[in-house]
């Protein structure tokens, strides 16, 4: 994906209202402290990252990310000094990565990553090699035949989006998929609109309208 530095700023602005649900998933699978050199792997605009900063009470993060432009607007908005850093750098591709990144983490997180990941056995052998021996970090065949070991996946479900109305909706369906950057301006909204009314048509709304549709994730935990 491809995103202008336009598009990574309103998705940053989006993301803020997420981070209270996001902080719940992490902080209800993993235990955060001061000892923790965490690395963020595709870490888009650094809303995450810099929310481990505000609420984990880490040494420090690196957030990477293959899109220069998000870098930016992350290096611009979630920067923390001493705390943070952001890097471009594809996860697929061992070359791209800094080679002080090598067992320097205590743990690694990668939020809304994984399903842009074509190539996921490369994925996980540069996650491997990026954490520290011994520690613990979060699709259980691949895993295991990286080198990891005491594998857990667990799915779960549950509504995402319901609060935001009809304009939001659009707003967040523009910025979530990179490709509508690729219509032509004339033919956008159209675009949009229509995608908007097949949502309607496939989810339900809840007792006070809302439009409610149903996410799945998939949360991995394995051992180095
Ligand atoms: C839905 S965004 C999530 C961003 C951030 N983790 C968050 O939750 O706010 C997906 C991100 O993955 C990045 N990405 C996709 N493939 C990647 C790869 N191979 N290496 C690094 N980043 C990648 C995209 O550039 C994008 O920023």
């Amino acid at each position: 994906m491809n995103f202008s530095t336009d598009t990574g700023i309103k998705y940053a602005e989006l993301r803020k209202n997420q981070l209270d649900t996001c902080w719940q998933w992490l902080s209800s699978g993993l235990d955060w402290g001061p000892d923790d050199v965490v690395l963020d792997i595709g870490c888009g605009t650094g809303a995450y990252t810099k929310l481990l900063v505000d609420r984990g009470n880490i040494k420090s993060i690196t957030g990477y990310d293959k899109s220069r432009d998000f870098i930016d607007v992350a290096r611009q908005v979630n920067f923390e000094d001493g705390k943070t850093t952001y890097e471009v750098a594809d996860a697929t591709d061992t070359s791209t990565l800094k080679p002080e990144w090598k067992s320097a983490f205590t743990k690694a997180i990668s939020i809304g990553v994984f399903q842009f990941i074509e190539d996921k056995k490369a994925f996980f052998k540069n996650v491997y090699m990026c954490l520290k021996p011994g520690t613990r970090n979060q699709l259980e065949r691949l895993v295991i035949e990286c080198g990891f070991s005491e594998v857990n996946v667990e799915e779960g479900g549950r509504y995402l989006y319901g609060n935001h109305n009809k304009e939001e909706f659009k707003n967040m369906i523009e910025v979530l998929f990179g490709q509508i950057q690729h219509i032509p301006p004339d033919r956008k909204q159209e675009f949009i609109e229509d995608a908007y009314q097949k949502l309607v048509e496939i989810n339900h709304r809840d007792e006070k309208d809302r439009l409610c549709i149903k996410g799945l994730f998939w949360f991995l935990t394995a051992k180095k």
